[in-house]
């Protein structure tokens, strides 16, 4: 019996190419031909924004956090329910992160529970794309707007992604990708940051060379480069910019392979879902998602590990996360948590996601939960 495992790279073929060009090219560091390609078809993709790659969405996210100049003290609102990242970056600044609960639907963050955890100190709200669905980004934005803080967009896995026609990653100020090798489009590790807001560009082409106006040199509006800010070594090299170029130009057939067999997990699964036996994902109207994820909720953690536990008997390997962050031994040092999180609960103990990517047998998967389920 052949193994599906949960996640499996998705290759285009052209990716050994595009790194024997770079390594002929005879630039390895970053900032050549491959990342101006990358970042470009990048910005194209998303229709607008000016991107700088970065080595991880992790890196990304920790520019951010210096380019939002906080202080010691500052708080940043964000869900519980989301990967490390989007909390240490700030974390590693002294800002402190302040959870919330997520919506019931989306496990996204939910704007009727921001407005509570705003104190003098709050500065911004991050807005996780979870599983490649937007946010309510109007309602994130109106309270924003009305306390004046910044919306960052933690975009890790929402390239391709709308929220109202508009790409994700555009409507923040601020915004992350991941191309981690669990994303759509992937180069192993790798990121990139999206800048919305003019203001930001000049510091963040400094803080991703080391804190130095080394990119200014290169251009030849300085006669020398220097020590000028705060920052670290942020970019990636050319080789990894290669594979990603090739992923990039495949980014919407990649995307549109994966919506097929979201679409077919949907269709196979409404059966178990009339039957009270799960509830499938929920697509709100306001998002075009880019399939990066299918999840099944189901009523009771020991229903999802027994599930699991079947599915891998079978061959199959579907995986759960996260576990909330608020609950975490650095969550409690680190953070404040605000109300109750009865959904980061539910998505925390019962969510479960099955495999999905460019080439995945849906129907074998399918068959296997129906069985699980008749016996
Ligand atoms: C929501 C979210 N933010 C940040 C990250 C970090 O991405 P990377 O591994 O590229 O640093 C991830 C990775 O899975 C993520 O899912």
């Amino acid at each position: 019996m052949n193994k599906i495992p949960f996640n499996s790279p998705f290759l285009t073929g052209k990716e050994i190419e595009y790194i024997q060009d770079a390594h002929q090219n005879g630039q390895l560091a970053g900032d050549g031909k491959y990342t101006e390609l990358s970042s470009s078809l990048i910005s194209k993709l998303l229709g607008s924004g000016d991107t700088y790659l970065t080595h991880s969405c992790t890196a990304a996210l920790e520019m951010i956090a210096i380019l939002l100049d906080l202080r010691q003290g500052d708080e940043v609102i964000m869900p519980s329910f989301t990967f490390v990242s989007t909390a240490n970056a700030f974390v590693l600044r002294g800002i402190t992160p302040v959870f919330v609960d997520v919506d019931p639907i989306t496990f996204n963050i939910d704007p009727s529970k921001i407005e509570d955890a705003i104190s003098s100190k709050t500065k911004a709200i991050m807005a996780v794309h979870y599983a490649g669905i937007s946010c309510d980004m109007d309602e994130l934005i109106s309270i924003a707007k009305k306390y004046n803080l910044k919306v960052v967009e933690d975009s890790a896995q929402a390239l391709l992604s709308k929220y109202k026609g508009q790409s994700l990653g555009t409507i923040g100020e601020l915004s992350a990708f991941s191309f981690h090798e669990t994303k759509n489009v992937i180069s192993g590790e790798g990121g990139a940051l999206v800048i919305n807001e003019s203001t930001f560009l000049e510091r963040a082409e400094i803080i991703r060379e080391k804190g130095t106006n080394r990119t200014k040199f290169f251009r030849g509006e300085v006669d020398k480069y220097t020590w000028v800010d705060i920052g670290s070594s942020f970019l990636p090299g050319e080789i990894i910019s290669a594979f990603l170029y090739s992923q990039l130009i495949e980014a919407r057939s990649i995307t549109d392979k994966r919506i097929s067999h979201w679409n077919k997990y949907h269709k196979y699964l409404k059966s178990l879902e009339l039957e009270g036996k799960i509830r499938r994902q929920i697509v709100p109207d306001f998002c075009e998602h880019n399939a990066h994820m299918f999840f099944i909720i189901l009523n009771s953690l020991d229903e999802r590990t027994q599930l699991m536990s079947y599915l891998k008997s079978q061959g199959i390997q579907a995986v759960f996360h996260y576990v909330p962050l608020h609950s975490s031994p650095a969550g409690i040092k680190y953070a404040k948590s605000i109300g109750s999180f009865d959904n980061t609960h539910t998505a925390s103990t019962c969510l479960l996601r099955l495999p999905l990517g460019c080439n995945v047998d849906v129907e074998r998967i399918v068959d296997a939960i129906n069985k699980f389920f008749m016996s």
